[in-house]
C-alpha cells in the first residue's frame, strides 16, 4: 500500500519557526510521504528570523533541519506541472505553515498563480483538509473578509495565536503548542510534545 501523502508549504509570513518545525515532525514520520513547497518571500523570513540560507533551485531538506529526510519530496513553488497540482494525486490534505496574508488572498479568489496556491485550490475543490496558520497583526477587513471567505470554502483558519494557559517556558514550547492544534486537524499523533491536561 502506498503511504498516505501531506502536503507542507511555507510562505513568507513571519514564523519560519512554525514551518520549519512542522517540517522537522513530519519527516520523522515513516508512514507519511510529504510534499514540500516553499514561497520566494520565506526565503527571506528564513534567512532574518532563523538564519537559514535557503536555495529553492538547489533546496535541500537538511537546509533547513539540519538532516535529510527520505519521506519528504520537494517541489519548486513555480513548478506548476509538480504532482500536486492535480487532484488526481491523492493527498489527505495541506497545510500552510505560516500562511502569508497575501497567499491567503490569493486563495480566498482563486487565482493560482504558483505551486503553492494550486495545491490548495485542489485541496477545496477536491474538499480535502486544508489547514492555514495565518500570522498578521492587526488584521484589516480584507484580511478578515478573505479569511472568512476561506473558512466559508472549508479551510480551516489555525492563527498562529498560542496560548499561555499551559505555562511555557521556551519559544519550542509555544511554537509546540500551535504544532499540536496543527497535527490534531490531520489527527496526527506528536507523541513526544507535552499537552495540556486540564
Ligand atoms: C521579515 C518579513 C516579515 C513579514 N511578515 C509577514 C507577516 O507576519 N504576515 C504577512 O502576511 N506577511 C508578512 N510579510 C510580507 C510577505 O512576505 C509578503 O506579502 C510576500 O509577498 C508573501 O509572499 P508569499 O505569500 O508568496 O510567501 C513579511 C515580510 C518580511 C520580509
Amino acid at each position: 500500500m502506498s503511504p498516505r501523502r501531506i502536503v507542507l508549504a511555507i510562505t513568507g509570513a513571519s514564523g519560519a519557526v512554525y514551518g520549519e518545525r512542522a517540517l522537522e515532525l513530519l519527516s520523522q514520520m515513516d508512514d507519511l510521504e510529504v510534499h514540500l513547497t516553499i514561497s520566494h518571500a520565506a526565503t527571506i523570513t528564513l534567512l532574518r528570523e532563523r538564519g537559514r540560507q535557503i536555495n529553492l533551485d538547489r533546496f535541500r531538506v537538511c537546509d533547513l533541519i539540519g538532516r535529510d529526510a527520505e519521506n519528504v519530496v520537494y517541489h519548486h513553488y513555480r513548478n506548476l506541472a509538480a504532482p500536486i497540482a492535480s487532484g488526481t494525486f491523492r493527498t489527505i490534505g495541506m497545510m500552510i505553515v505560516p500562511c502569508s496574508m497575501s497567499t491567503a488572498g490569493a486563495l480566498a479568489h482563486g487565482i493560482a498563480q504558483n505551486l503553492i496556491h494550486r495545491a490548495a485550490e485542489v485541496c477545496l475543490k477536491e474538499r480535502r483538509r486544508l489547514v492555514l496558520v495565518p500570522r498578521e497583526t492587526p488584521l484589516s477587513t480584507i484580511h478578515l473578509e478573505n479569511l472568512w471567505r476561506l473558512s466559508q470554502a472549508g479551510a480551516i483558519i489555525l492563527p498562529a495565536a498560542p496560548g499561555f494557559y499551559h505555562q511555557p517556558r521556551t519559544l519550542e514550547d509555544q511554537v509546540d503548542f500551535i504544532m499540536t492544534k496543527l497535527f490534531d486537524q490531520f489527527e496526527i499523533e506528536i507523541g513526544r510534545i507535552r499537552r495540556w491536561q486540564g
